[in-house]
Protein backbone atom coordinates (compact mmCIF):
# COMPACT_ATOMS: atom_id res chain seq x y z
CA UNK A 1 0.00 0.00 0.00
CA UNK A 2 2.99 2.37 0.82
CA UNK A 3 4.98 1.67 -2.14
CA UNK A 4 1.58 2.26 -4.63
CA UNK A 5 1.08 5.17 -3.02
CA UNK A 6 5.48 6.59 -3.55
CA UNK A 7 5.01 5.40 -6.90
CA UNK A 8 1.52 7.78 -7.49
CA UNK A 9 3.92 10.63 -5.87
CA UNK A 10 7.26 10.03 -7.49
CA UNK A 11 5.77 9.46 -11.10
CA UNK A 12 3.17 12.64 -9.98
CA UNK A 13 6.74 14.36 -9.03
CA UNK A 14 8.62 13.14 -12.40
CA UNK A 15 5.57 14.28 -14.70
CA UNK A 16 5.15 17.64 -13.01
CA UNK A 17 8.97 18.19 -14.22
CA UNK A 18 9.90 21.06 -12.62
CA UNK A 19 11.49 19.37 -9.62
CA UNK A 20 13.73 16.28 -9.38
CA UNK A 21 12.47 12.86 -6.96
CA UNK A 22 15.21 13.08 -3.94
CA UNK A 23 13.24 13.57 -0.98
CA UNK A 24 13.94 16.27 2.17
CA UNK A 25 17.49 15.13 3.97
CA UNK A 26 18.53 12.56 0.92
CA UNK A 27 21.34 13.58 -0.87
CA UNK A 28 21.42 15.88 -3.87
CA UNK A 29 23.92 17.61 -5.98
CA UNK A 30 24.00 21.25 -6.61
CA UNK A 31 25.46 20.47 -9.92
CA UNK A 32 22.65 19.29 -11.33
CA UNK A 33 20.57 22.52 -10.79
CA UNK A 34 20.16 24.42 -14.05
CA UNK A 35 17.56 25.43 -16.00
CA UNK A 36 15.72 23.18 -18.35
CA UNK A 37 16.10 22.98 -21.96
CA UNK A 38 13.60 24.81 -23.80
CA UNK A 39 11.38 25.99 -20.88
CA UNK A 40 14.37 27.93 -19.10
CA UNK A 41 12.59 26.59 -16.44
CA UNK A 42 15.16 26.23 -13.09
CA UNK A 43 15.26 22.58 -12.11
CA UNK A 44 17.53 20.57 -9.13
CA UNK A 45 17.81 16.93 -7.74
CA UNK A 46 15.51 17.91 -5.05
CA UNK A 47 11.40 17.12 -4.70
CA UNK A 48 9.14 20.30 -4.96
CA UNK A 49 8.88 20.95 -1.35
CA UNK A 50 12.73 21.20 -0.82
CA UNK A 51 16.30 22.63 -2.39
CA UNK A 52 19.81 21.27 -2.76
CA UNK A 53 21.92 22.65 0.10
CA UNK A 54 25.42 23.75 0.17
CA UNK A 55 26.17 20.21 2.34
CA UNK A 56 24.44 18.18 -0.99
CA UNK A 57 21.16 17.24 0.84
CA UNK A 58 17.81 18.22 0.41
CA UNK A 59 16.33 20.51 2.90
CA UNK A 60 12.78 22.64 2.85
CA UNK A 61 12.42 25.43 1.65
CA UNK A 62 12.75 28.76 2.96
CA UNK A 63 10.26 30.75 0.86
CA UNK A 64 7.92 30.60 -2.03
CA UNK A 65 6.71 33.03 -4.83
CA UNK A 66 3.69 31.93 -5.31
CA UNK A 67 0.30 32.45 -3.60
CA UNK A 68 -0.30 28.86 -4.26
CA UNK A 69 2.69 26.82 -4.42
CA UNK A 70 3.13 23.57 -6.45
CA UNK A 71 4.07 20.50 -4.70
CA UNK A 72 1.55 21.10 -1.80
CA UNK A 73 -1.17 20.22 -0.35
CA UNK A 74 -3.64 23.08 0.07
CA UNK A 75 -3.45 24.39 3.90
CA UNK A 76 -0.64 22.40 4.80
CA UNK A 77 1.48 23.98 7.85
CA UNK A 78 5.08 22.88 5.90
CA UNK A 79 4.06 25.82 3.32
CA UNK A 80 6.71 28.69 3.61
CA UNK A 81 6.13 32.57 3.70
CA UNK A 82 6.32 34.55 0.86
CA UNK A 83 9.44 37.48 0.96
CA UNK A 84 8.86 40.98 2.66
CA UNK A 85 8.84 44.22 0.03
CA UNK A 86 12.70 44.95 -0.54
CA UNK A 87 13.61 41.12 -0.78
CA UNK A 88 13.07 37.76 -3.52
CA UNK A 89 12.91 34.54 -3.31
CA UNK A 90 15.49 33.17 -5.52
CA UNK A 91 14.92 30.29 -7.91
CA UNK A 92 16.34 27.86 -5.64
CA UNK A 93 13.71 29.06 -3.02
CA UNK A 94 15.97 28.38 -0.08
CA UNK A 95 15.20 31.62 1.76
CA UNK A 96 14.82 35.27 0.88
CA UNK A 97 16.90 38.07 -0.21
CA UNK A 98 17.18 41.51 -0.31
CA UNK A 99 17.03 43.32 -3.69
CA UNK A 100 20.28 43.30 -5.65
CA UNK A 101 21.46 46.69 -6.59
CA UNK A 102 22.37 47.62 -10.45
CA UNK A 103 24.82 45.49 -11.79
CA UNK A 104 24.81 42.78 -9.25
CA UNK A 105 24.28 39.53 -10.94
CA UNK A 106 20.57 38.45 -11.00
CA UNK A 107 18.89 35.87 -12.29
CA UNK A 108 16.93 35.21 -15.75
CA UNK A 109 13.69 36.94 -16.06
CA UNK A 110 13.84 37.89 -12.65
CA UNK A 111 13.75 41.34 -12.76
CA UNK A 112 11.84 41.44 -9.30
CA UNK A 113 15.47 41.01 -8.06
CA UNK A 114 16.39 43.99 -9.21
CA UNK A 115 16.30 47.14 -6.81
CA UNK A 116 14.05 49.66 -8.29
CA UNK A 117 15.04 53.16 -9.37
CA UNK A 118 14.00 56.68 -7.64
CA UNK A 119 11.71 57.30 -10.59
CA UNK A 120 9.97 53.85 -10.71
CA UNK A 121 6.68 55.20 -11.42
CA UNK A 122 8.10 56.84 -14.27
CA UNK A 123 9.84 54.13 -15.22
CA UNK A 124 7.37 51.16 -14.67
CA UNK A 125 5.72 49.09 -17.38
CA UNK A 126 2.15 49.34 -16.35
CA UNK A 127 1.53 47.13 -20.29
CA UNK A 128 1.34 43.64 -18.50
CA UNK A 129 3.58 42.93 -20.92
CA UNK A 130 6.44 41.61 -18.66
CA UNK A 131 9.08 44.88 -19.66
CA UNK A 132 10.32 45.10 -16.94
CA UNK A 133 9.17 45.14 -12.65
CA UNK A 134 8.88 48.62 -11.29
CA UNK A 135 11.44 50.09 -13.92
CA UNK A 136 14.45 47.10 -12.96
CA UNK A 137 15.11 45.06 -15.31
CA UNK A 138 17.74 41.41 -15.43
CA UNK A 139 19.02 41.41 -18.71
CA UNK A 140 22.02 38.60 -19.68
CA UNK A 141 22.08 37.67 -15.31
CA UNK A 142 22.95 41.21 -14.67
CA UNK A 143 20.54 44.19 -12.88
CA UNK A 144 19.60 47.48 -14.71
CA UNK A 145 16.97 49.76 -15.51
CA UNK A 146 14.67 50.21 -17.77
CA UNK A 147 15.62 53.89 -18.78
CA UNK A 148 17.64 54.49 -21.52
CA UNK A 149 15.80 57.07 -24.52
CA UNK A 150 15.66 57.18 -27.88
CA UNK A 151 18.90 56.91 -29.93
CA UNK A 152 20.44 55.74 -27.15
CA UNK A 153 22.80 52.35 -26.68
CA UNK A 154 20.63 49.89 -24.79
CA UNK A 155 21.18 46.43 -23.94
CA UNK A 156 19.26 43.76 -25.88
CA UNK A 157 18.69 39.65 -24.49
CA UNK A 158 17.42 37.38 -26.87
CA UNK A 159 16.13 33.81 -25.47
CA UNK A 160 14.76 31.04 -28.52
CA UNK A 161 11.98 28.65 -26.13
CA UNK A 162 10.60 25.78 -27.48
CA UNK A 163 7.27 25.94 -28.12
CA UNK A 164 4.19 24.11 -29.32
CA UNK A 165 1.58 24.36 -32.35
CA UNK A 166 -0.58 21.83 -34.29
CA UNK A 167 2.41 21.12 -37.11
CA UNK A 168 4.77 20.86 -33.86
CA UNK A 169 7.59 22.50 -32.57
CA UNK A 170 9.10 26.04 -32.96
CA UNK A 171 11.38 28.07 -31.61
CA UNK A 172 9.66 31.55 -30.08
CA UNK A 173 11.91 33.95 -29.69
CA UNK A 174 11.64 36.44 -26.51
CA UNK A 175 13.90 39.36 -27.01
CA UNK A 176 13.95 42.14 -24.19
CA UNK A 177 16.33 45.12 -24.02
CA UNK A 178 16.60 48.06 -21.16
CA UNK A 179 14.72 51.01 -23.48
CA UNK A 180 11.77 52.98 -21.90
CA UNK A 181 8.58 51.80 -22.14
CA UNK A 182 7.31 52.58 -25.69
CA UNK A 183 10.44 52.01 -27.26
CA UNK A 184 12.30 49.36 -28.18
CA UNK A 185 15.82 47.48 -28.53
CA UNK A 186 16.92 47.05 -31.89
CA UNK A 187 19.05 43.69 -32.02
CA UNK A 188 21.54 44.67 -34.85
CA UNK A 189 22.25 48.63 -34.14
CA UNK A 190 21.56 48.23 -30.63
CA UNK A 191 19.91 51.39 -30.27
CA UNK A 192 16.36 52.05 -28.42
CA UNK A 193 13.73 52.73 -31.26
CA UNK A 194 10.45 54.28 -31.28
CA UNK A 195 7.60 51.96 -30.91
CA UNK A 196 5.78 51.18 -34.63
CA UNK A 197 2.18 52.06 -35.22
CA UNK A 198 -0.49 49.93 -36.79
CA UNK A 199 0.29 49.15 -40.30
CA UNK A 200 4.69 49.85 -39.74
CA UNK A 201 6.95 47.51 -41.87
CA UNK A 202 8.18 45.26 -38.51
CA UNK A 203 10.43 42.09 -37.91
CA UNK A 204 9.71 41.52 -34.27
CA UNK A 205 6.54 41.71 -32.15
CA UNK A 206 8.70 44.01 -29.59
CA UNK A 207 8.64 46.55 -32.42
CA UNK A 208 4.71 47.23 -32.51
CA UNK A 209 3.13 49.34 -30.22
CA UNK A 210 0.26 46.37 -30.42
CA UNK A 211 2.92 43.78 -29.86
CA UNK A 212 1.90 41.77 -32.96
CA UNK A 213 4.13 41.66 -35.89
CA UNK A 214 1.96 39.97 -38.52
CA UNK A 215 3.37 37.47 -41.44
CA UNK A 216 3.05 39.66 -44.03
CA UNK A 217 5.79 41.96 -42.13
CA UNK A 218 3.52 45.07 -40.89
CA UNK A 219 2.24 45.38 -37.42
CA UNK A 220 -1.46 44.32 -36.97
CA UNK A 221 -4.04 45.00 -34.40
CA UNK A 222 -3.33 43.91 -30.85
CA UNK A 223 -4.08 40.51 -31.08
CA UNK A 224 -5.26 40.58 -26.99
CA UNK A 225 -8.23 42.98 -27.92
CA UNK A 226 -11.49 41.46 -27.98
CA UNK A 227 -13.53 42.02 -31.09
CA UNK A 228 -16.07 44.51 -30.61
CA UNK A 229 -18.92 44.81 -33.38
CA UNK A 230 -20.36 48.18 -34.02
CA UNK A 231 -23.71 49.41 -33.24
CA UNK A 232 -25.40 48.75 -36.75
CA UNK A 233 -24.80 45.03 -36.65
CA UNK A 234 -26.55 44.81 -33.41
CA UNK A 235 -29.30 47.14 -35.03
CA UNK A 236 -29.20 44.57 -38.24
CA UNK A 237 -29.18 41.48 -36.24
CA UNK A 238 -32.27 42.76 -34.17
CA UNK A 239 -34.18 43.61 -37.47
CA UNK A 240 -33.25 40.38 -38.83
CA UNK A 241 -34.89 38.83 -35.85
CA UNK A 242 -38.22 40.54 -35.41
CA UNK A 243 -38.19 40.64 -39.05
CA UNK A 244 -38.10 36.89 -39.19
CA UNK A 245 -40.76 36.97 -36.70
CA UNK A 246 -42.88 39.01 -38.25
CA UNK A 247 -42.35 37.47 -41.58
CA UNK A 248 -43.28 34.50 -40.05
CA UNK A 249 -46.81 35.64 -38.50
CA UNK A 250 -47.70 37.80 -41.70
CA UNK A 251 -46.99 34.36 -43.86
CA UNK A 252 -49.03 31.97 -41.80
CA UNK A 253 -51.83 34.81 -41.80
CA UNK A 254 -52.10 34.71 -45.78
CA UNK A 255 -51.79 30.61 -46.28
CA UNK A 256 -54.04 30.98 -43.61
CA UNK A 257 -57.05 33.29 -45.03
CA UNK A 258 -56.97 31.68 -48.57
CA UNK A 259 -57.60 28.77 -47.09
CA UNK A 260 -60.26 30.14 -45.27
CA UNK A 261 -61.80 31.63 -48.83
CA UNK A 262 -61.11 28.36 -50.17
CA UNK A 263 -63.78 27.09 -47.69
CA UNK A 264 -65.94 29.66 -47.71
CA UNK A 265 -66.29 29.24 -51.48
CA UNK A 266 -67.38 25.71 -50.71
CA UNK A 267 -69.41 26.19 -48.31
CA UNK A 268 -71.80 29.17 -50.57
CA UNK A 269 -71.39 26.45 -53.86
CA UNK A 270 -72.95 24.08 -51.63
CA UNK A 271 -75.46 26.43 -50.62
CA UNK A 272 -76.35 27.22 -53.68
CA UNK A 273 -76.61 23.59 -54.60
CA UNK A 274 -78.93 23.18 -51.77
CA UNK A 275 -81.12 26.02 -52.88
CA UNK A 276 -81.55 25.11 -55.92
CA UNK A 277 -82.76 22.18 -55.11
CA UNK A 278 -85.15 23.31 -52.78
CA UNK A 279 -86.34 25.86 -55.64
CA UNK A 280 -86.65 22.88 -58.13
CA UNK A 281 -88.36 21.32 -55.18
CA UNK A 282 -90.59 24.13 -54.71
CA UNK A 283 -91.44 24.43 -58.05
CA UNK A 284 -92.33 20.69 -58.31
CA UNK A 285 -94.70 21.56 -56.00
CA UNK A 286 -96.30 24.58 -57.32
CA UNK A 287 -96.71 22.94 -60.44
CA UNK A 288 -98.33 19.71 -59.02
CA UNK A 289 -100.50 21.90 -57.42
CA UNK A 290 -101.62 24.13 -60.46
CA UNK A 291 -102.28 21.23 -62.07
CA UNK A 292 -104.84 19.84 -59.20
CA UNK A 293 -106.09 23.14 -59.12
CA UNK A 294 -106.66 23.42 -62.43
CA UNK A 295 -108.88 20.36 -62.18
CA UNK A 296 -112.13 21.76 -62.16
CA UNK A 297 -114.10 22.22 -58.21
CA UNK A 298 -111.09 22.35 -56.52
CA UNK A 299 -109.38 25.48 -56.64
CA UNK A 300 -111.14 28.38 -54.60
CA UNK A 301 -112.29 26.43 -52.12
CA UNK A 302 -108.36 25.12 -51.37
CA UNK A 303 -107.55 28.69 -51.34
CA UNK A 304 -109.94 30.10 -48.74
CA UNK A 305 -109.82 27.72 -45.91
CA UNK A 306 -105.86 28.60 -45.90
CA UNK A 307 -106.79 32.71 -45.84
CA UNK A 308 -109.82 32.38 -43.28
CA UNK A 309 -107.44 31.36 -40.56
CA UNK A 310 -106.01 34.21 -40.87
CA UNK A 311 -107.78 37.57 -40.73
CA UNK A 312 -110.14 36.64 -43.60
CA UNK A 313 -108.59 38.54 -46.24
CA UNK A 314 -107.63 36.26 -49.35
CA UNK A 315 -105.75 38.62 -51.60
CA UNK A 316 -102.09 37.50 -52.91
CA UNK A 317 -101.17 40.95 -50.60
CA UNK A 318 -101.25 39.03 -47.69
CA UNK A 319 -98.64 37.01 -47.60
CA UNK A 320 -96.14 38.99 -49.00
CA UNK A 321 -95.63 41.30 -45.89
CA UNK A 322 -95.34 38.10 -43.75
CA UNK A 323 -92.57 36.33 -46.15
CA UNK A 324 -90.73 40.06 -45.63
CA UNK A 325 -90.88 39.98 -42.21
CA UNK A 326 -89.27 36.79 -42.16
CA UNK A 327 -86.36 37.60 -45.03
CA UNK A 328 -85.69 40.94 -42.80
CA UNK A 329 -81.70 41.66 -42.70
CA UNK A 330 -80.68 38.84 -45.06
CA UNK A 331 -80.67 38.51 -48.38
CA UNK A 332 -80.31 34.62 -48.52
CA UNK A 333 -83.76 34.53 -46.58
CA UNK A 334 -85.14 37.36 -49.42
CA UNK A 335 -83.98 35.05 -51.53
CA UNK A 336 -86.19 32.46 -50.52
CA UNK A 337 -88.80 34.63 -49.73
CA UNK A 338 -89.13 35.92 -53.36
CA UNK A 339 -89.07 32.82 -54.99
CA UNK A 340 -90.91 30.40 -52.40
CA UNK A 341 -94.00 32.47 -52.70
CA UNK A 342 -96.33 29.83 -52.41
CA UNK A 343 -99.80 29.43 -50.73
CA UNK A 344 -97.80 26.59 -48.03
CA UNK A 345 -98.15 28.33 -44.17
CA UNK A 346 -95.42 30.55 -42.98
CA UNK A 347 -94.53 28.23 -40.57
CA UNK A 348 -92.72 26.21 -42.99
CA UNK A 349 -91.06 28.89 -44.43
CA UNK A 350 -89.83 30.49 -41.57
CA UNK A 351 -88.47 27.27 -40.66
CA UNK A 352 -86.65 26.93 -43.37
CA UNK A 353 -84.88 30.21 -44.06
CA UNK A 354 -83.68 29.30 -39.74
CA UNK A 355 -82.21 26.18 -40.90
CA UNK A 356 -80.15 28.08 -44.17
CA UNK A 357 -79.54 30.66 -41.70
CA UNK A 358 -77.55 28.27 -39.34
CA UNK A 359 -75.10 27.57 -41.88
CA UNK A 360 -73.66 30.43 -41.88
C1 LIG B 1 22.67 20.43 5.57
O1 LIG B 1 22.54 21.82 5.78
C2 LIG B 1 21.24 22.23 6.30
C3 LIG B 1 21.27 23.75 6.43
O2 LIG B 1 21.69 24.34 5.25
C4 LIG B 1 21.03 21.57 7.66
O3 LIG B 1 19.77 21.93 8.15
C5 LIG B 1 21.12 20.07 7.52
O4 LIG B 1 21.04 19.42 8.77
C6 LIG B 1 22.43 19.68 6.86
N1 LIG B 1 22.41 18.23 6.57
C7 LIG B 1 23.46 17.44 6.82
C8 LIG B 1 23.27 15.99 6.51
O5 LIG B 1 24.50 17.92 7.23
C1 LIG C 1 8.71 49.78 -6.41
O1 LIG C 1 9.88 50.32 -5.84
C2 LIG C 1 9.64 51.26 -4.80
C3 LIG C 1 10.96 51.88 -4.43
O2 LIG C 1 11.88 50.90 -4.08
C4 LIG C 1 8.94 50.57 -3.66
O3 LIG C 1 8.67 51.50 -2.64
C5 LIG C 1 7.65 49.96 -4.18
O4 LIG C 1 7.03 49.22 -3.15
C6 LIG C 1 7.91 49.05 -5.33
N1 LIG C 1 6.68 48.61 -5.88
C7 LIG C 1 6.47 47.34 -6.15
C8 LIG C 1 5.12 47.02 -6.73
O5 LIG C 1 7.29 46.48 -5.97
C1 LIG D 1 19.81 54.48 -16.18
O1 LIG D 1 19.99 53.21 -15.60
C2 LIG D 1 21.36 52.87 -15.36
C3 LIG D 1 21.39 51.48 -14.80
O2 LIG D 1 20.78 50.60 -15.71
C4 LIG D 1 21.97 53.88 -14.41
O3 LIG D 1 23.31 53.58 -14.20
C5 LIG D 1 21.83 55.26 -14.99
O4 LIG D 1 22.30 56.24 -14.07
C6 LIG D 1 20.38 55.54 -15.31
N1 LIG D 1 20.27 56.81 -16.00
C7 LIG D 1 19.40 57.72 -15.63
C8 LIG D 1 19.39 58.98 -16.47
O5 LIG D 1 18.65 57.56 -14.69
Amino acid sequence: MRSVATTLLLLHLHLSANAGSVNKGQPCSQGDNRLQAGTYQFWSDCNSQTYCAANNTCVARGCRRDDFPFGYAQGSDHIPDKCERGQFCPDEMDACQTLLSVGSACQLNRDDQCEAPDNFKELADTTGRGLNVNGSVCLNNVCMWANVTVGLSCVVENIGYTAYEAEGEFINIVSRGNCRVGLYCDSQQRVCMQNKVLGEACTADKECDSWNCMSNGACGVDASIPHHFSPWVYAVVALGIIGGMFGTLIGLFVVHRKQRDEEREKRVQYWREQNTFHQNLLQMRESARASILSLPGHGNSARSTVYSTRDGANSDDTHTPILQHAAKGSGLRNYIGDDGSSEYDEGSIVQSSRKTDGRF
